[in-house]
């Protein structure tokens, strides 16, 4: 299959090109620093931000995909969740919009978006210890992006597939368990290695059994 990948250059979206590439997909990536990109000399990198319209069109444009798959983040100024926002507030929701309004005109019909556990119908669930941190934090801002995100994709009519990680390791990849998209039962303590959940995103993008639903996972 052809994917297109909105944040590849991050953490976790390296990997999951890694894992495209090793199953022998193609690979477009649109990426705002094409040096970012110079260890994957076979994927196709279009340089331009999920931000502007015009640049997502410019990644369709190569080849129209199969799916797209986003593993943007809205980051802080460190990982730290008390570390200021340096983000618009409504990156992940603006560009997947853009992303979303390109598929439709190139009949590109599926969607998959790297979340967080204790977004959507998943937050009711999540421990209150984590549910704190996550409200009085500046995590908040990642969380509402998400939330917009959520209900805007719900509206939109593509096919999607969200998935809810909980706390992200740098460990091997493991055995994911896979929850109900409440998340209902996950443990305070819970994380995923990123290689596992980018494995995950590969498998939800070329399978249509997660076809719009929001799998939380963790290992
Ligand atoms: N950290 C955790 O424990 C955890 C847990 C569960 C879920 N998650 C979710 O996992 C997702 C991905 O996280 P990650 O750690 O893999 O991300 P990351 O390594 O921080 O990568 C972020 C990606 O977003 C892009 N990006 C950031 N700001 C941008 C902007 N203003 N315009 C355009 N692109 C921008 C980056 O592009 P550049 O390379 O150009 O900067 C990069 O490709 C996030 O949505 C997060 O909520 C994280």
């Amino acid at each position: 299959m052809h994917i297109l990948i909105i944040g590849g250059s991050g953490r976790t979206g390296k990997l999951t090109i890694s894992e495209l590439l090793r199953q022998g997909h193609q690979v477009t990536a649109l990426v705002r620093n094409p040096a970012s990109m110079v260890d994957f000399p076979d994927v196709n990198v279009v340089e331009g931000t999920p931000t502007n319209i015009e640049n997502v069109r410019d990644a369709f444009k190569i080849q129209a995909p199969d799916a797209v798959v986003v593993t943007l983040s809205a980051p802080r100024a460190s990982d730290s969740p008390f570390a200021a926002p340096i983000s618009p507030p409504r990156l992940m929701a603006d560009s997947n919009a853009n992303v979303i309004s390109v598929m439709k005109e190139f009949k590109v019909s599926k969607i998959v978006i790297l979340q967080a556990f204790g977004v959507g119908a998943s937050w009711d669930n999540m421990p209150c210890l984590m549910r704190g941190l996550m409200s009085m934090s500046n995590m908040s801002y990642q969380y509402t992006d998400h939330n917009h995100t959520d209900r805007e994709v719900r509206q939109s009519g593509v096919t999607y597939v969200m998935v809810r990680p909980s706390r992200l390791v740098e460990s091997d990849a493991m055995d994911l368990h896979e929850w109900s998209n409440d998340g209902k039962g996950v443990p305070l303590m819970a994380s995923a290695s990123r290689k596992s959940v980018a494995s995950f995103l590969v498998d939800t993008a070329v399978q249509t059994k997660w076809d719009n639903s929001c799998p939380v996972i963790t290992n």
